[in-house]
């Protein structure tokens, strides 16, 4: 079943783009006419997990566990190789449960070398299952997914979500490796992300609304419900950034959901973003049209970003935080009652 489930979401999102608004789009930056800087010394390395990388940018987690999952992971992380990026995993559950399925996982650490890895279980697990997924690849940190709206819209997903921050608690308690909460669409709200600081989770992926949607993706799949509805449901990525940039100096933020262009990576890490994290685009790039395409999309990401800092006049990753910007349109109605 869940091997099944996991074919089926690769092929929906490819088959259809399942996206809307992530907000990006009301956020401004002001050009710098005089940046005094020299193009070719603008340093993008960053260093995450420990590790240094090219850009912070990442493959965010998809899949493994599937006939194809070995195939498709390979070619994604020869992408994040040859451009020294980190990449995270599709959700190891099936893997734990069931070694035949570790290959398609196994082959990302053995292709990315000493590159930036990342495991992705969802926030059932027990600690003993979290630290089976950190070891099968040796990962750099873990990802727990959390997606209480993919679940309910699923037909065979879960249903009771009690006692998930315990869990997380105690998982973030005894795993060596730092552990990653992240949503996969719908985003993180202020009170969430302080609730997980308080039981010691010191990195969020905010997945938030705009980019993939596991809405639409499920109501595909289900033939008894029809979730047009909620179609529009969730925190525009824009949105839970903002809301959570300020909560704590040592809280990390992967910025996810939507982020598709150079804009809105240079947006993100100017407005607090530690990261920026890219998932359905890569895919649907790697699928219809190849490895080399799939490089390319975010060759030019990079570039561009680049080009975006010069217009900024920053220099370094570092010096985008003091980069000024403005909030407007619908956006900045949403911000009422956000202390930015
Ligand atoms: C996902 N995503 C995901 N997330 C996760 O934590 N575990 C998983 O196993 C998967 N599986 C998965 C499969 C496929 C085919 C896609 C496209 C996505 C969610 C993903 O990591 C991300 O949060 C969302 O896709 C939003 O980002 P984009 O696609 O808008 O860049």
């Amino acid at each position: 079943m869940r091997s099944s489930r996991k074919r089926d979401h690769v092929e929906h999102v490819l088959k259809n783009k399942f996206e809307s608004n992530n907000y990006f789009n009301d956020i401004y930056l002001e050009h710098n006419s005089l940046p005094e800087i020299d193009f070719n010394d603008i340093n993008t390395e960053y260093n995450f997990l420990g590790k240094n990388i090219s850009f912070p940018i990442m493959i965010n987690a998809m899949t493994g566990g599937f006939d194809r999952a070995v195939e498709i992971n390979s070619n994604l992380a020869k992408v994040a190789k040859r451009l020294n990026i980190p990449m995270a995993v599709g959700s190891q559950t099936i893997a734990i449960k069931d070694k035949d399925y570790e290959s398609s996982f196994k082959i990302v650490r053995e292709i990315l070398n000493d590159g930036v890895v990342i495991s992705n279980v969802n926030a059932f697990v027990d600690v003993d299952e979290a630290k089976k997924a950190v070891d099968m690849i040796h990962s750099d940190a873990l990802q727990i997914h959390i997606n209480p709206a993919q679940e309910i819209c699923m037909p065979e997903g879960d249903r009771n979500f009690k006692g998930v921050l315990k869990k997380i608690e105690k998982i973030v308690k005894n795993i060596e490796k730092p552990v990653i909460v992240k949503e996969v669409g719908f985003g993180i709200s202020n009170d969430v992300a302080k609730r997980l600081y308080n039981v010691g989770v010191k990195y969020i992926d905010l997945g938030g609304h705009g980019g993939t949607n596991f809405i639409k993706v499920e109501n595909a799949r289900n033939e008894d419900f029809d979730f047009d509805e909620l179609f529009e449901w969730g925190i525009p990525t824009a949105l839970s950034l903002l809301e959570n940039k300020n909560i704590a100096s040592d809280l990390n933020i992967v910025c996810s959901g939507g982020m598709r262009t150079a804009n809105d990576v240079i947006k993100a890490l100017s407005i607090g973003a530690n990261m920026v994290g890219i998932s359905g685009p890569i895919l649907r790039e790697l699928e219809e049209r190849g490895h080399e395409s799939a490089y390319k999309y975010l060759e030019n990401i990079i570039y561009k970003s680049k080009v975006i800092m010069l217009l900024l006049g920053k220099e370094n990753i570092r010096d985008l935080k003091t980069v000024p910007y403005r909030i407007k349109g619908q956006l900045k109605e949403l911000m009422v009652n956000i202390n930015e």
